[in-house]
């Protein structure tokens, strides 16, 4: 048998003789020719099986392999401008490994319930595919951002005994008859390895009981952590906005096809420069309330019931022909598949334009000490065309951790990063309370234990410096750069209140 190639590496053996080993992805057939689309994981290849160029049982049988089987296939490698990848095997021979029958997912549309459902199947299809790579390299690239710049890894547990950011979505678990909790952030742990090892970042699963059904929240979900001795708001502004800049460069060096396939607008991504915005959250306040964002919200109140109305006729025309006379049947699958997909945009785009008075009211009469809502976030996210730090929170709306202010006693040290385009936050961070009797004081305003956190307040006790770090949320990143409009496609197995099958 002649040498085993993967199909990303076609262009080595241009004009050999290899094996691909893979699955059928797609084919078409004709009286005399057979393209088969493999695929290996790597990419896809449009195998050219000829009546003449094989024997006939070969030919007979390459015609009548059914989607995702699994199978070999040798041929030699030719350039072809037209080829998807700019190859295509000239088969000489398929064996088929196993056969798959009726696989579920068809070339055709489906609905996203029941892709969800196939989620194990699913991910061998090209959008998922695109979006996994993606996330790949973004991993790869926080990794390299820390370990490049002198971070340790310090892996923190998972088994967490007191809440790291708030009771309220703390996911309890039976530790030998003791509550115990799944970790929602690795920062308390991380701050006592950035106090023995100056720089420090973690990364890991993190855990949060999310009863909001949101575009944007997961119930388990990655995060990355840097942790940094002697540094200040200021000094993590220029981590934060540094680390984004790589993730981002890199996404664009490495995945144009992959982003150019899910529809995302490269040169929206192209702008992602420093320096960022910066806001403080009283500037925030003040944009929600003013006319910049009425303007907005009324602009997308009038494209949304614009773009309802046409998908109303559209779906509307369809189905008039469908149950009209003499469709042919690749007409009626075409038709049903698209109305499919109009009316799921139809139902997520009436849900949001319903929501959009209720976000008007809220920007309008924003509150000066309110957490910044989803909606408000959306709105200040889509006036800037890069990602914009929001800094100086009110105290009473952040975590107890947070520095407070010398200057303005009434807020914290802290910043959001809020992606542009809509997307919202996607990294929380600050400089942490270094003073025992600060931070005390804002444990007891919170009705905390002390107890649970005496290990956490020895870090103010034996050498407190400034410190702070911040956290960046890999789903919510992967999805604004690949342009999604949920959450649960940049993760393979995704898990959400009431969703965790498969
Ligand atoms: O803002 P958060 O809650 O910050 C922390 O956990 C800090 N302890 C981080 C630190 O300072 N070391 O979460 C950080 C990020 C968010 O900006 C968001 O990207 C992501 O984690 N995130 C979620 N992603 C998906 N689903 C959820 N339910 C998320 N909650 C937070
Ligand atoms: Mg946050």
């Amino acid at each position: 048998m002649s040498q085993r190639a993967l199909i990303s590496e076609l262009s080595r053996h241009d004009g050999q003789e290899v094996t691909l080993a893979g699955w059928l992805y797609n084919s078409r057939v004709s009286s005399k020719v057979a393209f088969l689309v493999v695929r290996d994981g790597t990419e896809l290849c449009q195998c050219v099986v000829g009546k003449e160029a094989v024997p006939a049982e070969v030919f007979e049988r390459a015609c009548r392999i059914a989607q995702e089987s699994s199978l070999r296939v040798i041929g030699q490698v030719h350039a072809d401008e037209r080829a998807p990848g700019g190859y295509e095997l000239h088969v000489s021979g398929v064996e088929i490994v196993h056969p798959a029958s009726d696989y579920p997912i068809t070339p055709k549309s489906h609905g996203h319930e029941f892709l969800f459902k196939h989620r194990h199947l699913w991910l061998r299809s090209r959008r998922p595919t695109a979006i996994m790579r993606i996330r790949h390299t973004v991993i790869d690239a926080i990794r390299r951002f820390f370990n490049d710049n002198g971070f340790m890894l310090i892996d923190t547990p998972i088994f967490a005994p007191s809440a790291g950011e708030g009771a309220q979505t703390l996911f309890e678990v039976d530790y030998f008859g003791e509550p115990m909790y799944l970790a929602q952030t690795g920062q308390l742990y991380l701050e006592a390895a950035a106090l023995a090892y100056g720089k420090v970042y973690c990364f890991g699963p993190t855990f949060r009981a999310e009863k909001s059904k949101t575009r944007r929240h997961l119930t388990e979900f990655w995060m990355v952590e840097p942790e940094i001795a002697w540094a200040r708001l200021e000094d993590l502004l220029a981590v934060a906005e540094d680390f984004v800049v790589a993730i981002v460069e890199r996404v664009l060096r490495e995945h144009r096809a992959d982003l150019e396939f899910l529809g995302q607008d490269v040169i929206t991504l192209e702008r992602i420069k420093k320096p960022f915005y910066r806001l403080t959250y009283s500037e925030a306040a003040e944009i929600l309330r003013g006319p910049k964002a009425k303007e907005l919200l009324d602009n997308e109140l009038a494209t949304g019931q614009a773009r309802i109305d046409e998908l109303n006729r559209t779906i509307e025309a369809k189905e008039k022909e469908l149950a009209g006379p003499g469709v042919k049947k690749h007409r009626q699958d075409q038709f049903a598949a698209e109305v499919i997909e109009h009316r799921e945009e139809l139902a997520e785009l009436t849900e949001q334009v319903k929501n959009i008075p209720h976000h008007m009211e809220l920007a309008a009469n924003f509150e000066w000490g309110k957490d910044l809502g989803g909606s408000d976030e959306t709105i200040i996210s889509r006036l800037h065309d890069r990602p914009v730090f929001v800094t100086h929170y009110p105290r009473q709306c952040k975590a107890f951790y947070m520095k407070r202010d010398e200057q303005d006693p009434r807020v914290v040290r802290n910043f959001d990063l809020l992606a542009p385009d809509g997307y919202g936050e996607i990294i929380g961070g600050s400089q942490r309370e270094e003073e025992l009797e600060a931070l005390l004081e804002r444990m007891a305003e919170e009705k905390m234990p002390t107890e649970p956190y005496e290990w956490y307040l020895d870090l103010r006790r034996y050498g407190s410096v400034p410190h702070g770090g911040f956290g960046l949320g890999i789903e919510r990143t992967v999805a604004w750069l690949c342009g999604l409009k949920h959450i649960r496609e940049t993760i393979a197995f995704p898990r959400l209140m009431g969703k965790v099958y498969p």
